[in-house]
């Protein structure tokens, strides 16, 4: 045994293997099961995939680095959930291709923020946030009212999604560049905040 370790810690090569070796396994111990769990893999009840309005509006809202400044989850601790609602779940995000959660908070948790406020509300906000919340240090965005929604692009990008297990039908695909057509970017980024968090919603 003493050899073994002498040799280990003498010849960094060795010790490198062995290294990458433990965190390896180590790694597919906790990451596979969660691949094959229902809580993991499953949507919660009400939760759909996003419309092909809603899915631009989240291509842009990343574009934007919107999540650099907002977390979408809520943990599980008395403080978060009385501002925001119930703490978010795994079966919330399946669909999310990549997962926006986040810890970095320079503004308020966006999880729920789903009809917490009107469209017109949104509008003016992120057209310039001092209108509403005049001590607001979020970037005003208002090139986004300005810029048409790359409608073309969409149905590649959810028969790309599909691939990856968003259950989109052909329909959905035929008809998404239709519905966005002629959007602006505003009316995208506010279509996919409006969706955020219903299905648990109005559950305490
Ligand atoms: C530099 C950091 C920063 C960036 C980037 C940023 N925000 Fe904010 N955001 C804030 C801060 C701070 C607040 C709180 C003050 C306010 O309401 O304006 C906020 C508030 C909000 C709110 C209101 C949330 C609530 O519950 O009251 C929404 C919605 C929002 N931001 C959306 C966005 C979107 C969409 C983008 C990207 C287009 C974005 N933010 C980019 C910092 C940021």
């Amino acid at each position: 045994m003493e050899k073994i370790q002498k040799l280990v810690e003498e010849h960094v090569g060795y010790l490198i293997v062995l290294t990458v070796l433990v965190i390896s396994v180590a790694g597919l111990v906790e990451i596979v099961p969660l691949m094959f769990q229902k809580s993991t893999t499953e949507p919660v009840a009400g939760v759909k995939p996003y419309n092909a309005l809603q899915l631009a509006g989240r291509d842009i809202y990343i574009r934007e680095g919107c999540h650099v400044c907002h977390s979408q989850m809520i943990r599980p601790f008395r403080a978060e959930t009385e501002r925001y609602g119930h703490y978010s779940v795994a079966g919330e995000s399946v669909y999310d291709h990549p997962f926006l959660w986040g810890s970095k908070r320079t503004g308020p948790d966006l999880a729920r923020v789903g009809g917490r406020y009107s469209d017109e509300w949104h509008r003016v906000h992120l057209t310039n946030p001092r209108d509403v919340v005049p001590e607001s240090n979020m970037p005003a965005f208002p090139w986004l009212a300005k810029n048409l929604v790359d409608a073309e692009v969409l149905p590649k990008k959810m028969a790309a999604l599909r691939k990856v297990g968003v259950p989109y039908t052909d329909k959905d695909i035929a008809e998404a560049t239709a519905q966005a057509q002629g959007k602006s970017e505003l009316d995208a980024v506010i279509a996919y905040l409006q969706g955020l968090g219903l299905a648990l919603k109005n559950v305490r």
